[in-house]
């Protein structure tokens, strides 16, 4: 499936979805707010008109000044503050990582608990905002074997990156026994402009295609994009809500 922003009308009416500037305006609630995918997800929903919420442990971080942009405090594994800060909101995007102090156990890595949070606070809601989170590009593959050996860094069980790898996947698995509306948008392993450091590169071509079973390659079988257009794909499914309770990727 292609998308691209400069035919949108047109695919919105092809294809019944596809990006929008037509689209009603949304309040988003965004954890990650200040951390590097996050932070262009809140840039980009406010490009579009939507009022964003931004979410963050220490809201002094998130120094955006837009008049549709509202920083909060929030722990994305707290149900009571979870369920607080996304009151009112039409979608919640959760971009985030992280461990407790010492605690290397998949589930307990934060993008895991985001998910069972996010299930505690809106299992039994009705109406409940349509939660869009950001996985891991090792989930695409069948086995912990497999993402272990595809890993871009040595991933030893109990360590840090061994956590951060399998709590993409024990989120993935959360979602998929849940009955609320989620999907996860699993980036491919080339994420352009984006490093551990930061942003590096903002370039947004305006395009990407869709894959709900394997990674987009392109001609020359390589899986990327950039960090902009990855932002913009997380927008585009707050509005379009393609791949409700089902795991989606992205690429060129
Ligand atoms: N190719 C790939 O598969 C790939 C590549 C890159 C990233 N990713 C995934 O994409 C996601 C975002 O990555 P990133 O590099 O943009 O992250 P990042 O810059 O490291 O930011 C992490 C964010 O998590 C938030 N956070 C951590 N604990 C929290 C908590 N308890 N409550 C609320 N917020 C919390 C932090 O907010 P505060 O500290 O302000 O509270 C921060 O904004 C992650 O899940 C990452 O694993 C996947």
């Amino acid at each position: 499936m292609r998308i691209t922003l400069l035919t949108a009308g047109l695919a919105a009416m092809l294809l019944g979805f596809g990006p929008s500037q037509a689209q009603e305006s949304q309040t988003i609630v965004v954890f990650g707010a200040s951390g590097n995918i996050g932070g262009l997800v809140v840039a980009e929903a406010l490009e579009r008109g939507h009022a964003v919420i931004g979410i963050s442990r220490s809201p002094d971080r998130l120094t955006v000044e837009h008049p549709n942009f509202t920083a909060r405090q929030g722990d994305v594994t707290d149900v009571e503050s979870f369920t607080e800060v996304t009151s009112g909101a039409d979608s919640v995007v959760i971009s985030v990582q992280g461990n407790p102090e010492g605690d290397f156990d998949p589930a307990n890595s934060t993008h895991a608990r985001a998910a069972s949070t996010a299930i505690a606070a809106f299992g039994a809601m009705e109406d409940a905002p349509y939660v869009i989170q950001v996985g891991g590009a090792t989930t695409m593959l069948d086995t912990v074997e497999e993402m272990i050996a595809a890993a871009p860094m040595p991933v030893a069980e109990g360590t840090q990156p061994y956590s951060f790898l399998i709590g993409h996947r024990v989120a993935l698995d959360t979602y998929l026994a849940s009955d609320i509306d989620w999907t996860v948008i699993t980036p491919p392993f080339g994420i352009l402009g984006y490093s551990f450091g930061g942003i590096t590169d903002t370039t947004r071509r305006g395009e990407y295609r869709t894959s709900t079973t394997g990674f987009v390659t392109d001609a020359d079988g390589n899986s990327s994009i950039y960090v902009a257009d990855l932002a913009a794909a997380m927008v585009d499914e707050a509005e379009n809500r393609a791949f409700v309770r089902q795991r989606f990727t992205v690429g060129y």
